[in-house]
C-alpha cells in the first residue's frame, strides 16, 4: 500500500480492530508513523530517527524498506505479584527493516499494536557500517492532533518530585516557572519540556498516555513540545559530556508507548508497559513477597526525631570520626529500644516488616557537599545494636527492612554493594529501601542519564543474586522492568507522602499518579497518615497533610503496590483504632482488579479481589470537588452475602478544614447491591467486603 506523497506505506490493526497504525516513508525516505483509535486520529504523521554525534548524515532520511514482516502474538503469563493473577499479552506486530541509501546503515523498527495502545522501538542489527555510535538526539515525534489538556511535570534530568500541573499544551510555557519548585537535585531543561509518563485528554473525549517501556542501557526519555505545531519530540537525558547515549550494535532501544482509549479506566487497566518487557529472568521467585510495613520514618521526615546520632560533628569522615566519644543528641530515632517498640507494634498488628532509617554512621553530614564517601552501609551507630535487633525481630516474626541512602554517590555504593548486601543476608534483611538524594556523583551525571540508569539496573540484578528485594527512591521512574526483575517491588520516583510534611502536596495529586507515575510500576507512596497537623508531631513544622483519613485508607487500593507502608506513628494509629483496622485488613496482592470509575485529576475508584480469597476491597480517592456516587457490586459471587465495612468521609469532612472526620459503618451486601457513597474534597472512601 502506498499513500499520497509517500514512497512506501503499510498499515496494521490491533486484534479487535479499534486501533490502526500506518508506517510510511516520505518522498525523502523519512520513516513516519501515525495512529488512529476508532477511526479518530490520535497521533498525526510523526517522524522517527536519530541524530548521531559527529556525523553529518543523520539517521532520519534516505531510507528504503528492505523487508517487512507481520505477525501476531497471544499468550498469557502469571506475574509473581500484581493487580491480577494472569496477564494477557495480545498484539499484532509489524517489523520494518530499513536501509539508508549511501551509508548502507540498517535500522529495524518494530511496532506492536495492542487493543489499548501502541509500542514501538528501534533495533540496530549487527552490521558493518554502524557498530559503535553516540546519540546526539533521538528524533521520535508524537504529533498531537490539537491543543490537548495535559497533566505534566517539568522536564527534568534529576527528579520527578513535583506536583502535576494541569493545563492546555499551549499553556505549558507560561506555567513552567511556577511548576519548578525547589528540590535537592534538579535540572529542568526547556520551557516546554515535560516528563513521561504524560497523561493527556482531548476535547473529543480521548485519553492518551505517552511513556516508555523496558528502559535498559539507554537514557531516560523526556518530551519537548513545539507549541506552535503541537508536536512532541523525544529529548533524551544527556550524560556529563552532553551525550545522550552510547550504543553498540546489535542493540534495541526501549519501547515508546502510546496508550489510548475513550474510557479513562482503560488507561489504568492497561498492561502494555509490563507486556513490552521481557519475562522474568529470576527462576526461583519464592523469596519475593509482597509486604506491609511500618517504620522509623515519618518521625524523621516530620523532624520529630533525627537520622543523625549526634550534634557534635559538623562533618564526618567515615573511619576517622570517632563516634564512641560523641555525645548522643537525644533525638536519634534508630535506637535499639525505640526500634524494638516498633517491632512490638508490627508483631501485635500483623505487619510483615519494619524499616529503620538512620541506623548507620554518616547522617550528620549526608548530602549537599558533593561528598563521595558518605556511607559504608555496614557500620551502625553505637546505639543501634544490629544483632540484638535481628534476634528480637526474628523472635517476634517480623522482618527488618534495610535502608541504603547513597546520597547520589553511586560509585561509592557500587564499591560497597557486595559487602552491603552480604551484611543484609548475614543479619536477616531480605529487602532494602535505597535512595539517591542530592546530585549524582560522579559529578555531572544526572539521575536519568544512561550511565546512572545502568547503575539502578546493576543494583537490581546484583540484589537478585543475593535474593534481595529493592524499593529504590529518587531512582529513574519505572518502565515495567519489574516483569523481568520482580524483586523490584517498588520505587518512589515521584512526589510521595514525604512532601505532605514538606509544605504539602495538591489535594488531587493522588488522582493523577495512577495515570502517570504508576503506568510504569508500583510506587512506595507511604500512605496511612492520620494526623494531618504536623505541628502536633513537631512544633517547628507547620505543614498540613492535604488529605482526609478516608482518602489515606483508599490509597492502599488506588496506589497499587506489593509494598505498602503504614507511615504514621504508632501512637496516631492508637488514637483511631477503628480506622486503623482497615490498614490491618487490606490485602496487598490480588487476583482481580476492576477500575470502577476514573477521571485524571478528579477521582479513581478501584475494586480488587484479594489473592486466593473471596474478599474484595474498594478504594476511592477524590479531587477538589465533593462527589456522590452509587457503586454496583455486580462483581460479587451470585447467591452469596457479604459484610461490607465502609470507611467514608463524614458530611463535613474536608482535606484542609476537617480531615479526620470519618464515618465507619457495616452493611450486608450481595451481587445486586448498590452502595451510595460520598467523597469530600481531597477525600474518598475505603471498603472491605468479606464473605459471610
Ligand atoms: C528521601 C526518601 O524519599 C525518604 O523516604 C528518605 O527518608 C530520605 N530520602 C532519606 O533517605
Ligand atoms: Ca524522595
Amino acid at each position: 500500500m502506498v499513500f499520497f506523497g509517500q514512497i512506501y506505506g503499510q498499515s496494521l490493526k490491533s486484534p479487535n480492530g479499534n486501533l490502526e497504525m500506518e508506517f510510511s516513508l516520505s518522498q525523502a525516505g523519512e520513516p513516519t508513523y501515525l495512529l488512529n483509535f476508532k477511526q479518530q486520529n490520535v497521533i498525526k504523521s510523526s517522524k522517527l530517527g536519530f541524530q548521531i554525534k559527529n556525523d553529518s548524515i543523520s539517521l532520519k532520511d534516505a531510507f528504503v524498506v528492505v523487508d517487512t514482516k507481520e505477525s501476531s502474538f497471544d499468550q498469557s503469563w502469571v506475574p509473581v505479584w500484581g493487580e491480577v493473577n494472569s496477564i494477557r499479552n495480545h498484539y499484532n506486530e509489524l517489523l520494518v527493516k530499513l536501509k539508508q541509501q549511501g551509508t548502507q546503515r540498517e535500522i529495524n523498527i518494530r511496532f506492536r499494536l495492542f487493543d489499548d495502545g501502541l509500542g514501538f522501538r528501534y533495533e540496530f542489527p549487527e552490521q558493518d557500517h554502524l557498530i559503535y555510535f553516540v546519540i546526539a538526539e533521538e528524533l521520535t515525534e508524537f504529533a498531537m492532533t490539537g491543543d490537548h489538556t495535559a497533566f505534566w511535570l517539568p522536564g527534568d534530568y534529576d527528579t520527578q518530585e513535583y506536583n502535576y500541573t494541569k493545563s492546555k499544551l499551549s499553556e505549558i510555557r507560561g506555567k513552567m516557572d511556577s511548576a519548578i519548585t525547589p528540590i535537592s537535585s534538579q535540572t529542568p531543561f526547556s520551557p516546554t519540556g515535560v516528563q513521561t509518563s504524560l497523561m493527556l485528554t482531548t476535547r473529543e473525549g480521548l485519553y492518551i498516555n505517552l511513556h516508555e517501556a523496558a528502559l535498559i542501557n539507554y537514557s531516560t526519555m523526556h518530551l519537548n513540545l513545539d507549541d506552535k505545531t503541537m508536536v512532541f519530540q523525544s529529548w533524551l537525558t544527556p550524560d556529563a559530556n552532553g551525550d545522550k547515549g552510547h550504543v553498540q550494535a546489535p542493540f534495541n532501544t526501549p519501547w515508546r508507548t502510546v496508550i489510548v482509549s475513550d474510557d479513562a479506566r482503560d488507561i489504568l487497566d492497561s498492561k502494555i508497559t509490563l507486556n513490552l518487557n521481557e519475562p522474568s529472568k529470576i527462576e526461583n521467585t519464592d523469596w519475593i513477597k509482597p509486604m506491609k510495613y511500618i517504620g522509623v520514618w515519618w518521625e524523621l521526615i516530620t523532624g520529630k526525631s533525627s537520622w543523625a546520632y549526634t550534634n557534635d560533628f559538623p562533618s564526618i569522615q567515615l573511619g576517622k570520626t570517632d563516634y564512641s566519644s560523641a555525645k548522643p543528641n537525644g533525638t536519634h530515632g534508630a535506637n535499639t529500644a525505640h526500634v524494638k517498640s516498633y517491632i512490638d507494634f508490627a508483631a501485635e498488628h500483623g505487619f510483615d516488616g519494619v524499616l529503620v532509617e538512620g541506623w548507620n554512621q554518616g547522617w550528620e553530614d549526608w548530602y549537599g557537599n558533593s561528598k563521595d564517601y558518605v556511607f559504608d552501609f555496614v557500620s551502625s551507630y553505637p546505639d543501634f545494636d544490629v544483632k540484638e535487633i535481628q534476634e528480637y525481630a526474628k523472635q517476634k516474626g517480623v522482618e527488618m527492612i534495610m535502608h541504603h541512602e547513597t546520597s547520589g554517590s553511586i560509585r561509592n555504593y557500587e564499591r560497597h554493594m557486595d559487602a552491603a548486601y552480604q551484611f543484609m543476608k548475614d543479619h536477616g534483611y531480605n529487602s532494602v529501601k535505597s535512595g539517591y538524594v542530592g546530585d549524582i556523583l560522579p559529578r555531572g551525571e544526572y539521575h536519568y542519564s544512561q550511565w546512572v540508569v545502568n547503575h539502578y539496573q546493576y543494583a537490581l540484578e546484583k540484589a537478585a543474586e543475593y535474593e534481595i528485594m529493592i524499593n529504590a527512591h529518587e531512582a529513574v521512574r519505572p518502565t515495567g522492568i519489574s516483569r523481568t526483575y520482580p524483586n523490584l517491588i517498588a520505587n518512589e520516583s515521584a512526589r510521595g507522602t514525604e512532601y505532605q510534611a514538606f509544605g504539602g502536596s495538591k489535594a488531587n495529586h493522588v488522582t493523577v499518579l495512577p495515570f502517570t507515575r504508576l503506568i510504569g510500576g508500583p510506587m512506595d507512596y507511604t500512605p496511612g497518615i492520620f494526623e494531618m497537623d504536623i505541628s502536633k508531631l513537631n512544633p517547628n513544622n507547620n505543614s498540613h497533610v492535604n488529605s482526609t483519613i478516608a482518602n489515606q485508607l483508599a490509597l492502599y487500593l488506588t496506589m497499587y503496590s506489593p509494598l505498602q507502608m503504614a507511615a504514621d506513628l504508632p501512637e496516631n494509629y492508637m488514637r483511631f483504632p477503628e480506622a486503623f483496622q482497615f490498614i490491618k485488613d487490606v490485602a496487598i496482592d490480588w487476583d482481580e482488579s476492576i477500575y470502577l470509575e476514573a477521571e485524571p485529576g478528579e477521582y479513581v475508584t478501584v475494586a480488587r479481589k484479594a489473592k486466593g480469597t473471596s474478599d474484595w476491597f474498594i478504594g476511592n480517592v477524590n479531587g477538589y470537588d465533593s462527589r456522590k456516587t452509587s457503586l454496583k457490586l455486580d462483581f460479587l459471587e451470585p447467591g452469596e452475602t457479604y459484610t461490607a465495612r465502609i470507611y467514608e468521609d463524614a458530611k463535613d469532612a474536608h482535606y484542609k478544614e476537617n480531615p479526620q472526620a470519618i464515618n465507619i459503618r457495616s452493611v450486608q451486601v450481595k451481587k445486586n447491591s448498590k452502595l451510595k457513597l460520598r467523597s469530600a474534597p481531597g477525600g474518598g472512601f475505603a471498603i472491605s467486603i468479606i464473605k459471610n
